[in-house]
């Protein structure tokens, strides 16, 4: 019978971050010629080891442009299949394959085939949180940061189903003003419980700090009300991808900010700016399948060739069309 991942992790208890535990991953990569990339809400010592942390869009452009043979995925699943569809010559490790995303669960390959045969002829754009099968069935990949230019680049009187996640599909249609853009009525449940009542509670008590809101929180229609209404100003309401929050961090004036999102994502914003105050709406916010990333699942990654992430040939190559797209349109930046 196959060892669990607890057993074969059983040799690398008790590591420690800060010490040999460094060095060794250092000394692995190298030696493997290995590039380790993070998402940002990867655990704090997991971003400060990697070569490049960054949103999925940022990682998605590295992993496509990097020449190591091997990209060690700390993220979760769907972000390591993308890589794979985009680098398959290369080997791609995901330290521990049971992270997972409740949002890319959302919406299977069945489902969007039906979905498609009620809407022939429409567009389809997928969130980059999804699996392998739903981006083969797919015209377009976006990301949190590119989606707006990704709809803004299909031909107006065109219809776009627009999935799975429903709160970046509403952001998306607020500000390409399309009637014509369906939604799969998906999300994450770690975005979606960061609620209205809750941000507006937190903005009220602290009138002059920045919001930054990730489209995925069910709170983003909120943040905009309280935008429009004069509750906030306008200029302190901001709807960010990961990747943008950093880069937003270091150009505010503002003293302190709210951050709804995922919460690992405060670690990268205290770094980017030391000076300013970053509290999370909801800090009860973690997403467990990427916190399933740890010190010693990645020394297991790195010492074990564990766990391999396989995309079959033909889906990848269905696939890549897609995701080739998502990295080509939208601004650059999102990671470093
Ligand atoms: P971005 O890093 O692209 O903003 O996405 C966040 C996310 O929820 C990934 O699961
Ligand atoms: Fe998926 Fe939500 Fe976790 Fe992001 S935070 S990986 S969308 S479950």
């Amino acid at each position: 019978m196959a060892a669990t991942l607890e057993e074969d992790l059983t040799p690398y208890t008790g590591v420690d971050p800060d010490s040999a535990w460094r060095d060794e991953v250092r000394r692995l990569a190298k030696e493997r010629d290995a590039v380790l990339l993070a998402h940002n809400y990867q655990l704090p010592e997991i971003q400060d080891i990697a070569d490049h942390t960054g949103d999925s869009l940022a990682l998605s452009r590295i992993a496509a442009a990097s020449d190591a043979s091997t990209i060690i995925f700390c993220g979760v699943h769907f972000m390591a299949e993308t890589a794979k569809i985009l680098a398959p010559e290369k080997t791609v490790l995901i330290p521990d394959a049971r992270a997972g995303c409740s949002l890319a669960d959302s919406i299977t390959a069945d489902q969007l085939r039906e979905w498609k045969a009620e809407h022939p002829g429409a567009v389809v754009v997928s969130y980059v949180n999804t699996t392998a099968d739903v981006k083969a069935e797919t015209d377009i990949c976006c990301t949190s940061s590119n989606a707006v230019d990704v709809v803004r680049s299909i031909p107006a009187d065109q219809e776009v189903l627009f999935l799975p996640d429903q709160f970046l599909g509403a952001h998306v249609k607020r500000e390409t003003g399309r009637d014509n853009l369906h939604i799969w009525a998906g999300e994450c449940h770690v975005h979606a419980g960061i609620n209205g009542p809750e941000l507006a509670e937190r903005a009220a008590a602290n009138p002059d700090a920045d919001l930054f809101i990730h489209p995925e929180c069910g709170c983003a229609t909120s943040a905009l009300y309280l935008a429009g209404e004069g509750i906030v100003p306008s200029a302190q309401v901001k709807i960010l991808s990961t990747g943008d929050m950093v880069t937003q961090a270091r150009a505010t004036s503002a003293k302190s900010v709210l951050v709804a999102t995922e919460i690992g994502m405060l670690h990268q914003l205290r770094r980017a700016a030391p000076e300013i105050e970053f509290s999370a709406v909801n800090d009860r916010a973690s997403c467990r399948y990427m916190k399933m990333i740890t010190p010693a699942a990645l020394l297991r990654a790195l010492r074990e060739n564990k766990d391999e992430v396989h995309v079959d040939v033909e889906t990848a190559a269905r696939a890549r069309g897609a995701v080739q797209r998502m990295i080509e349109i939208g601004k650059p930046g999102g990671g470093e």
